[in-house]
């Protein structure tokens, strides 16, 4: 049995450049579970490090080591998109950019035991980019530590029309050290000033954020900047508890922009729902 699966294993996984994974399976193919090597080592990831692709769902990435040097561009470690029931566990991601990121289409997703940073964290996103795109739904991270990253969780889209949404999102016990933005929503993405005075499509519901601590190197520890055409909605936090590093300096606060919810338990910085 374990033969069997090792050799559907191996068929997708396409090794482009040094360093470099592309998984894919498309339509009917069906994979039980993708095993990596322990210890993948990208020592010089010149961009990300894996795409993943996968239609068909119950994909498993485990034990990856991944690293690519602090401030390089769009290193991405693990990078997801139009895929279903991919589990990401137990790895350690270093990189330039998002240690994960989570494009369009992506649905029923576990990610746990992660240790991210240096990066940008794991993001969902950036969504909303076309107009016709499709959504993100039902994506846990759970029992993980992001060191000096620059974001910890964050739902990051462009701020132009778009028909996408990112709904039923779980973010729970989660450690941040020195983390600028631990807990962001980023709706108003817009490099270059490509979409001036837009406003994002995406709409963002249904978002927990629960038993989430730690250190923030930003006085805004949580930040919601949702679209004024599409307000998030049922935002909830829950156990919260950021505090600024620079504890000589001020307390941490929220951020809030067309943003509503509700908090459960003990949140600091105060909740504004
Ligand atoms: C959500 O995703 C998890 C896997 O991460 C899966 O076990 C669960 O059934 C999904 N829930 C729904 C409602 O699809
Ligand atoms: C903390 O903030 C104060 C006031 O801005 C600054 O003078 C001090 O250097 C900061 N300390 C650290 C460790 O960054």
């Amino acid at each position: 049995m374990e033969l069997l699966l090792l050799l559907i294993i191996i068929t997708p996984l396409e090794i482009l450049d040094s360093g470099f994974c592309f998984i894919r399976s498309a339509g009917s193919q069906s994979m039980e579970e993708l095993l990596m090597p322990e210890d993948l080592v990208f020592g010089l990831a010149r961009r990300m490090a894996i795409i993943a692709q996968l239609e068909q769902g119950n994909v498993k990435l485990q034990n990856l080591k991944i690293s690519a040097p602090i401030g390089s561009p769009n290193t991405d470690g693990i990078h997801v998109e139009s895929s279903m029931g991919i589990t990401i566990a137990g790895s350690t991601i270093r990189t330039g950019d998002d240690c994960i990121s989570i494009g369009p289409g992506s649905m029923n997703m576990w990610i746990s035991k992660i240790g991210c940073g240096p990066g940008h964290g794991i993001s969902i996103g950036s969504l909303g980019n076309s107009f016709n795109e499709a959504g993100v739904q039902n994506v846990t991270v759970t029992d993980s530590i992001f060191s000096k990253t620059q974001n910890g969780v964050r739902v990051k889209s462009w701020a132009k029309p778009s028909d996408g949404y990112a709904r039923n999102l779980l973010f729970q016990n989660l450690i941040m050290r020195n983390v600028a933005y631990p807990i962001i929503i980023d709706q108003m993405y817009c490099p270059d000033n490509t979409c001036p005075h837009q406003s994002s499509g995406v709409k963002v519901s249904r978002v927990m954020y629960k038993n989430i601590k730690g250190t923030s190197a930003t006085q805004t520890a949580v930040k919601f900047d949702c679209s004024s055409s599409n307000p998030c909605t049922g935002i909830t936090l829950q156990d919260i508890k950021l505090t600024y590093l620079n504890r000589s300096f001020r307390p941490t606060m929220t951020y809030c922009s067309n943003a509503m919810g509700t908090h459960i338990g003990a949140v600091f910085p105060k909740s504004c729902f």
